[in-house]
């Protein structure tokens, strides 16, 4: 048995940012040593898994070590991409004419909310709000009284909405999720609230989160914006590597209820394991030139959106909203560039804070009918998970 490296030793995981370089150096330590590190969780210990075949066989093993509830609706995978670039352009449209911008905080942060809402057939125009309690929802181990609180008022928000679509159900994902039966059994609405709170909390603020670190590659790595707008068939691999390199949810935290053996070692029941899905990421073993961002590379699979039963249902979905936001943008802002940006920051949940850049405002296109979308090449074959 190895001694547990000390390269993650007392580094706090729940709160350290580790911007830039500095999460994957630290990695890179810990899967050198190989094993499990030993780490902290919001001040507990916890215990870091780093390659990538140990990480692949952790979450393959739901049986040892299960994830929590299965998500019961596949309804998000039928999500089709037809609103999605009508909803970029609309998001688009209010700052084009400026010539200048933050994407982070006038388009990342706000279209996957917009896409969420709208297919959950929410109101308009509280996209904001949800956006705050989506994050508050996520602070859990850190602010447990405003994930709370912003649990509370996401309940409040639904519950009048809830009432409304069991009495009209429409074609949105809150009527199917009203309508699903699991066993006979309809969802009760506290079911419903739950799965909605989810739903932003894994599924908007990921995508936000691996849209920020979209644009911040397009604007950083060498000669990558030049090769996007001239190639658009390269724009969905340039989606797939950002989020190998970057991966939005960078650790996953889980708990070994039953306890068991991992990478070689035995963990007591009720132990916590962060699963570094950034670091499997960048494993030589599984990985060429792992450090290297090359939207060319062969290799296809990753642990971006986890592994097993487990595995994201709205990949598909979270993948076509970063490609329609990088077309739309493409399309929109001419003479794109870099102004400030921030590095990639957050060791579990990781994000750009900031992007600020320019273009030319007076050849700011016009919306090409959205029509001819659907002949784009950065259309993916579609994955259904029904
Ligand atoms: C780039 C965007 C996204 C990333 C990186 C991502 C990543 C992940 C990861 C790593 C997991 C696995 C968690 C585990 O094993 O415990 C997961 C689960 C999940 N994701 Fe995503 N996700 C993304 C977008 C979305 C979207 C758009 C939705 C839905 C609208 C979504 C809904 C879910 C749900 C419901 C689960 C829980 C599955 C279950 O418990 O069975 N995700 N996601």
């Amino acid at each position: 048995m190895t001694a547990a490296p000390r390269a993650t030793e007392g580094v706090d995981f729940a709160s350290a940012q580790l911007p830039g370089r500095a999460l994957h150096d630290l990695l890179a330590r810990a899967r050198e040593a190989g094993g499990l590190a030993n780490a902290k969780l919001a001040g507990l210990p916890a215990r870091l898994l780093t390659r990538f075949d140990d990480v692949r066989a952790f979450l393959a093993d739901e049986e040892r070590f299960p994830g929590g509830p299965i998500f019961r609706s596949r309804a998000v995978a039928r999500f089709v991409e037809r609103d999605l670039v009508p909803l970029a352009h609309e998001i688009v449209d209010r700052f084009a004419a400026r010539g200048e911008a933050d994407l982070v905080a006038e388009l990342t942060s706000v279209l996957p909310f917009h896409a969420i809402s709208r297919k959950l057939g929410l109101p308009q125009g509280s996209e904001a709000q949800q956006l705050g309690w989506a994050r508050d929802t996520l602070s859990y181990p850190v602010t447990p009284e405003r994930a709370l609180a912003a649990r509370a008022a996401v309940t409040r928000f639904l519950e009048p909405i809830v009432a409304e679509r069991r009495a009209n159900p429409g074609d949105d994902v809150l009527s199917h999720l009203l309508g699903a039966e699991h066993d006979g059994v309809r969802m009760s609405d506290e079911e419903v609230f739950a799965h909605v709170r989810l739903l932003y909390a894994v599924g908007a603020s990921t995508t936000s989160d691996g849209m920020s670190s979209l644009f911040w590659a397009l604007l950083t790595v060498p000669g990558l914006l030049e090769r996007a707008q001239a190639d658009p068939a390269v724009r969905p691999r340039i989606v797939r590597e950002i989020l190998r390199c970057e991966p939005p949810v960078s650790v996953l935290p889980r708990m070994a209820v039953h306890g068991g053996d991992v990478a070689g070692e035995t963990l007591a029941p009720g132990a916590f394991v962060l699963v570094a899905l950034a670091a499997a990421n960048r494993d030589p073993a599984a990985f060429s030139d792992p450090d290297r961002f090359d939207p060319d590379r062969p290799e296809l699979e990753s642990m971006s959106f986890g592994h097993g039963e487990k595995f994201c249902p709205g990949s598909h979905l979270g993948r076509q909203q970063l490609a329609a936001a990088l077309d739309v943008v493409l399309e929109r802002l001419p003479g794109l560039r870099l102004l400030e940006a921030a590095e990639p920051a957050g060791a579990i949940l990781r994000r750009v804070p900031r992007l600020r850049v320019a273009w030319d405002p007076a050849s700011a296109g016009r919306r090409r009918q959205t029509a001819s979308f659907a002949a784009s090449s950065t259309r993916e074959p579609t994955s259904s998970f029904s």
